[in-house]
């Protein structure tokens, strides 16, 4: 790495927000939010938007076999499968609470199943999770169903169930090939399985299979980053997540603490790693999505980018925006684009709500009018690497402060400000969340006191 990149990285890795939402989670206001609001908003979400371009759904299914320990999701880890049935009965429960919302049928237009592993569930119990869904809504012209598959658990009888309900993409989690690292972070997972659950999707349809990999775990040198990038590229997968470990233990407790601080790899390597990957995907045509993806031409993701369609919300990036968005299932968060909220991430106390026919909600934010100009910003931002103020409706004003703020920034090379715009240099793209935090009027109203976000770099 040359040094003026490395002193860059040293000057700019600092804690901060990922912003698959703005407010971010630590900075919502409950003082506003209410079961209530949330449920106005949303149904005026839906009123607008439902018929004009439908809605999507996140089905979080928390469920793993076994602990790995570099895990940020919000995951129950049990080998009882008992669990199954009656975690799908809660999540149609919760879904009909929602449909009492509504004086017209949902058009699905997205549907992720998110986890934990979905794969960890019977295909049956899949099948019945979502034929018990659809049988409830339409489903949107162009709609986009897609799963996270563990490779060692997902069978062709998983892909195939899947499949003849509309499923035509599947992300596996891959994190690293080699032994060592794999050791550490509790996943024992041999490029076998990766290469065969792959194949073994294509075989069956899906036109999208995307890998999840992680540079920034522990042991990991770049020499195991380039070997996992080159096992990676001879299965071509149309998609990858090229994350940065998010080493958060401070929130996931023990499950992350099965290595030390002092083996993980230093910011500077973090970013050479992440260098040397990016380069080596070029190389076979991987186009960079903004922030930590990666596609090939013939992937929606792609196509989306490029027709300035891309959106950002909890299930990271994806290639059309609804103005709605539900999440079913414990911890799943709700977006009305008016509000957000959470659902409860205890399995109890979400089970405890829906027997009371109650939603289970347990925390969010309504949106004022600073919040949504704010947001579209940062949207922007993270989607396009650019952002306007042209005309009244996007300018706020504390703007000229932010501006002075990121004239630092622009004398660093990593942006471009104009009369109206700001455009990040291809130099400022891996900054992208640093220039974000400068828009971000909550947390530069009050910086948090403990630290509550991952390490940008
Ligand atoms: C729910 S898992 C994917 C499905 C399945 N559970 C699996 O592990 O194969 C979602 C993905 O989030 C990513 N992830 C989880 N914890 C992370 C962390 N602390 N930092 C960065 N990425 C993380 C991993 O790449 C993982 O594959
Ligand atoms: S990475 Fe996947 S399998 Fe491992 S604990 Fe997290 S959700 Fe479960």
């Amino acid at each position: 790495m040359s040094g003026m990149l490395s002193s860059l990285v040293n000057k700019y890795n600092i804690a901060g927000p990922r912003y698959t939402s703005y407010p971010t989670v630590p900075y919502w206001n409950q003082n506003t939010f209410s079961l209530k609001n949330w449920k106005t908003s949303l149904i005026k979400s839906f009123k607008e938007s439902n018929a004009k371009e439908g809605i999507s759904l996140y089905i979080h299914l928390p469920y793993c076999e076994s602990l790995c320990t570099f895990c940020g999701c919000n995951k129950r880890i049990t080998k009882q499968h008992g669990v199954e049935r009656p975690y799908i009965d809660a999540v149609l429960k919760e879904w009909q609470l929602y449909l009492e919302l509504f004086d017209e049928k949902p058009i699905i237009k997205e549907l992720h199943l998110g986890g934990g592993t979905p794969t960890f569930f019977s295909p049956e119990n899949l099948t019945l999770l979502i034929k018990g869904i659809l049988k409830t809504a339409l489903v949107a012209d162009g709609h986009e169903f897609s799963f996270e598959g563990h490779p060692n658990n997902t069978t062709r009888a998983h892909l195939e169930a899947l499949y003849s309900v509309g499923f035509r993409r599947v992300s596996y989690g891959v994190q690293d090939y080699n032994e060592t690292v794999q050791k550490a972070i509790h996943r024992m997972q041999p490029f076998e399985n990766v290469k065969r659950a792959t194949e073994m999707a294509r075989d069956v349809g899906y036109t999208s299979v995307g890998h999840d990999i992680i540079f920034g775990l522990p042991f990991q040198t770049l020499e195991h980053v380039r070997e996992t990038i080159l096992k990676t590229k001879a299965l071509l997968p149309d998609r990858l997540a090229f994350y940065s470990y998010a080493h958060v233990p401070w929130i996931k407790g023990n499950g992350q603490r099965g290595f030390n601080d002092s083996d993980l790899p230093s910011a500077d390597l973090k970013r050479q790693q992440y260098e040397l990957g990016k380069q080596l995907l070029a190389e076979v045509g991987y186009h960079e999505i903004g922030m930590d993806h990666f596609a090939l031409q013939t992937d929606s993701l792609y196509k989306s980018m490029q027709n300035g369609d891309l959106h950002r919300n909890f299930m990271g990036y994806t290639p059309s925006k609804t103005q709605a968005m539900i999440g079913l299932g414990v911890s799943a968060i709700s977006d009305s684009w008016y509000g957000f909220s959470q659902n409860e991430k205890g399995i109890e106390a979400y089970y405890h709500l829906l027997n009371e026919n109650i939603l289970p909600v347990y925390r969010g934010h309504i949106l004022n009018e600073e919040d949504l100009v704010i947001r579209k910003h940062i949207l922007n931002l993270m989607c396009q690497f650019k952002t306007t103020w042209s005309g009244h409706s996007l300018y706020f004003k504390e703007l000229p402060e932010v501006l002075i703020k990121l004239k630092e920034m622009e004398n660093d090379g990593l942006l471009n400000i104009g009369s109206n715009t700001i455009e990040v240099t291809k130099k400022g793209q891996p900054f992208v969340r640093n220039i974000c935090m400068a828009f971000d009027l909550l947390l530069q109203r009050k910086q948090p006191d403990t630290q509550l976000f991952s390490m940008t770099v």
